[in-house]
């Protein structure tokens, strides 16, 4: 069996930390909680890996930006970045992070919206089957209303986030089911998280109430907290998409096989917002499962992408990967992309909540062109 010491003394301790080193408060600040997201990677291990790899007032490259943490970092840590995402609600979720918003505009607009809806303006039309069958009736009605106001604003992106984050809040699910649910659920049930029964939620005006001022007051924070940098959010297959090299690194955590759908993840956006669907171009999800077959598209996918972020990376320049890969795909996958890999830390994660809370090592992978 492994002691303790011994375990400890493969990790890169200083890319570790406990849950009192970094509270949950200090992980989710400012807008890296501005819509809850799964498989996100914490922004001080971002900062950490800037400081390592990449120059000071440099360009970074994420291929798989998800929710953002990379580029919100980049603009906090004085960098230029470009992030791309094959999920259009991550894009938008992206964007409003990290665009720069009149804070008068801002203001204005959220309160008014928030003012008219609470008036009970808007109209409550256009549920579409999906809808039907995962809000309850006034549930439903608050979200279309609210949904009909946005257009009037010109800070709509933002109060498409946060109308995508009250309808999350508000879906007829259990409360500890929040990340994967299934079927909607209708009935009084026996609660695992609270111990107790508790019944479905019936409206989503206390949510929009509440997301609307959590968001003014996060984003007002964050634009003291940022630089005045680029952040470019492309929304596309990384396969694809013109990236505008040259980058002097790449920082990201990719998608892994049989993990996550990260369109399904947030379905109920599509639904609401009508945002366009990638699913069949989204790595690891596309062909679904781990199967042989679903392994070797998933490895292709990532050496494709890869492959493109080499092509945009200045000669010495850096791809950092942050992955926990249990099946060991990596050293397969950086050989065919043409990258030789330099370092490998390894660090201990400490997850705390949610169905897949625990604890694991995830590696933190330094490759260089080859
Ligand atoms: C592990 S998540 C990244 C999370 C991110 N580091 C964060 O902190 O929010 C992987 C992302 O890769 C995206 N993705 C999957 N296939 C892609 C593709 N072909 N092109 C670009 N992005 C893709 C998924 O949509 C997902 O958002």
């Amino acid at each position: 069996m492994t002691t303790q010491e011994q375990l400890y003394a493969g990790l890169d301790l200083d890319l570790s930390w406990s849950e009192r080193d970094l509270p949950e408060r200090e992980r989710t600040k400012h807008v890296h909680r501005l819509h809850p997201y799964l498989g996100k990677y914490i922004p001080q291990l971002v900062e950490e890996l800037f400081r390592r790899h990449v120059p000071p007032r440099g360009r970074v490259l994420d291929p798989f930006a998800g929710s953002g943490t990379t580029l919100v970092q980049a603009l906090e840590s004085g960098l230029d970045s470009t992030g791309v995402d094959i999920a259009s609600f991550n894009c938008l979720l992206t964007s409003v992070k990290t665009r720069e918003h009149n804070p008068f505009v801002l203001e204005r607009d959220l309160r008014d919206a928030l003012a008219r809806f609470e008036h009970g303006d808007g109209a409550a039309a256009g549920a579409s089957a999906y809808l039907r069958a995962w809000f309850a009736p006034a549930a439903r009605a608050d979200l279309l209303r609210f949904r009909s106001l946005v257009t009037d604003y010109e800070s709509a992106d933002v109060l498409r986030v946060i109308l995508a984050r009250a309808a999350r809040s508000a879906r007829l699910t259990t409360h500890f089911d929040l990340d994967f649910p299934r079927t909607p659920q209708k009935e009084t049930y026996w609660c695992h998280k609270h111990k107790r029964e508790c019944k479905p939620i019936d409206r989503a005006d206390h949510f929009v109430r509440r997301y609307t001022l959590d968001t003014l007051a996060r984003l007002k924070e964050f634009a003291h907290a940022r630089k005045r940098r680029d952040a470019v959010v492309l929304h596309g297959d990384a396969r694809e998409v013109e990236l505008h090299g040259p980058f002097d690194a790449v920082v990201t955590s990719p998608p892994y096989p049989g993990l996550i759908d990260y369109h399904e993840q947030h379905r109920y956006a599509y639904e609401l917002l009508g945002l366009d669907d990638l699913r069949e171009r989204e790595i690891g999800a596309a062909v679904r499962g781990t199967s042989k077959a679903a392994l070797a598209a998933y490895c292709d996918g990532i050496v494709g992408v890869l492959t493109a972020c080499r092509a945009a990376l200045e000669p010495r320049g850096r791809v950092v990967i942050v992955v926990n890969d249990r099946r060991d795909l990596y050293p397969q996958i950086l050989d065919g992309a043409g990258l030789a890999l330099e370092q490998r830390y390894q660090r201990h994660v400490n997850r705390r909540t949610g169905r897949r809370a625990g604890e694991y090592f995830e590696d933190v992978l330094v490759a260089r062109l080859d």
